[in-house]
């Protein structure tokens, strides 16, 4: 998916470098262009023949040292660049670019690009508290970089807190949908986001559910804020690791979902279901555990609440986007779903195929509207989801 796209990544000294392997590794692996550019420091923990033998390019650490390119080594990567990646990004070099110090490679580089700079900080927690870290970090984000937020939890220095550099998938993530946001042209706009897939409860432990893995609402919403909108995701279940910088409000159940989304739909200018609501619950959840017996069980099931149809019925001022998982009749499902839950987008997809649908990382769907089909080709979800965001955007 990333295939022409060329992406420098700036490792920084810390603990966190060998995670920066296996960012590079995975960016490789979605057909990037790595160029991986050290600071002295980030040699002293992992060795440049690492980071090249993973992007199959030479490693730049020194300055004045022998140049791989025929021209100016910082200004040509810095030309090159579609996207610079920062990770770990330790308080110095971010000390530095706030303070417009350019005394190596990297720094240099930064200074010199034009393209978007996403910036992955990692520290002991007291570090990352400092006001001066602080106050450099905000003055950047003002300034146009791109921030991933550190995650809080156990660190290398054995304190607790706020400084972990993210799960490399997380970081990769994020950085793929900068480099596919051309611009932040949902700024200013609120969007709710519903994903994963509900749990009906039957008694303590047991429930009806189903296979959603919630990627699709969760790229949307790493899309959507990507592009500069105010997302809130009403997340049910799913093994993902939270988009960062969204408002995440967790709704298990369809009718928790349904109370969640009602309850904040004032002030939303768009609203995605992407969640994957049961249809049915049981029509009593027991309070026990229900016990085994002689011969077969039947189930009494209720019907949930539609909670697309609910926002369609009373519509407000806001754009309504549903899914449809279809195995057949693709396109006339999805247009009779349209018009009976008064949506202004479906976004249907052929759940027959293995290779797309629930639990894949790609997807192939058609965007139907009132007057147009637009057909999206199998792509990584998030490459979906910027193009679902196109089609709404037209009607914002
Ligand atoms: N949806 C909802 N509330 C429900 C069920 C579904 O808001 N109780 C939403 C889903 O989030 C999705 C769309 O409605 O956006 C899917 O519609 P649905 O009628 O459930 O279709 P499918 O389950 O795809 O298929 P079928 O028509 O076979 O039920």
């Amino acid at each position: 998916m990333l295939k022409g796209k060329k992406i420098v990544i700036g490792v920084t000294g810390g603990i966190a470098v060998y995670k920066a392997v296996d960012i590079v590794s995975r960016l490789k692996k979605l057909g990037a262009e790595v160029n991986v550019i050290m600071t002295k420091a980030a040699t002293e923990f992992v060795t440049p023949l690492t980071f090249q033998s993973l992007s199959h390019n030479p490693v730049v650490v020194d300055m004045f040292g022998k140049a791989h390119y025929w021209d100016v080594e910082h200004i040509s990567l810095a030309d090159k660049a579609d996207l610079m990646l920062i990770a770990p990004a330790t308080a110095n070099i971010i000390g530095k670019i706030a303070n417009g110090i350019a005394d190596d490679m990297l720094s240099t580089t930064i200074m010199a690009t034009k393209a978007k700079v996403v910036l992955s900080p990692a520290m002991n927690v007291n570090m990352y508290n400092n006001p001066i870290f602080q106050e450099n970090l905000s003055y950047l984000k003002e300034k146009g970089y791109k921030v991933i937020e550190a995650d809080a939890g156990y660190l290398a220095c054995g304190y607790e807190g706020r400084g972990r550099l993210p799960d490399p998938e997380e970081i990769v993530n994020n950085a793929v949908a900068y480099l596919l946001a051309q611009e932040e042209d949902l700024k200013g706009k609120r969007i709710m986001i519903t994903a994963g897939g509900t749990r009906e409860e039957l008694d303590p432990v047991r429930y009806l559910g189903n296979n959603s893995s919630g990627k699709m609402g969760y790229s949307l919403a790493r899309m959507a804020k990507a592009r500069g909108a105010d997302v809130t995701l009403v997340s049910a279940s799913t093994e993902l690791s939270p988009p960062k910088g969204v408002d995440i409000i967790i709704a298990q159940s369809a009718s928790h979902m349904y109370k969640e989304v009602l309850e904040n739909r004032e002030g939303q200018d768009a609203i995605i279901m992407a969640a994957a609501v049961a249809d049915y619950r049981p029509k009593r959840r027991l309070d026990s555990k229900l016990k085994k017996k002689e011969g077969p069980l039947s189930l009494e099931l209720d019907r949930t609440e539609d909670i697309l149809a609910s926002l369609g019925k009373d519509k407000k001022d806001q754009v309504l986007v549903g899914f449809a998982a279809e195995s057949d009749n693709i396109i006339e499902n999805a247009e009779s779903k349209l018009k009976r839950k008064k949506a202004d987008l479906i976004v249907a997809n052929d759940i027959s195929k293995d290779d797309t649908g629930f639990s894949s990382d790609s997807n192939q769907v058609v965007i139907i509207s009132e007057d147009k089909e637009v057909e999206i080709p199998k792509s990584n979800k998030l490459v979906i989801a910027d193009k679902i965001l196109d089609q709404l955007n037209i009607l914002l």
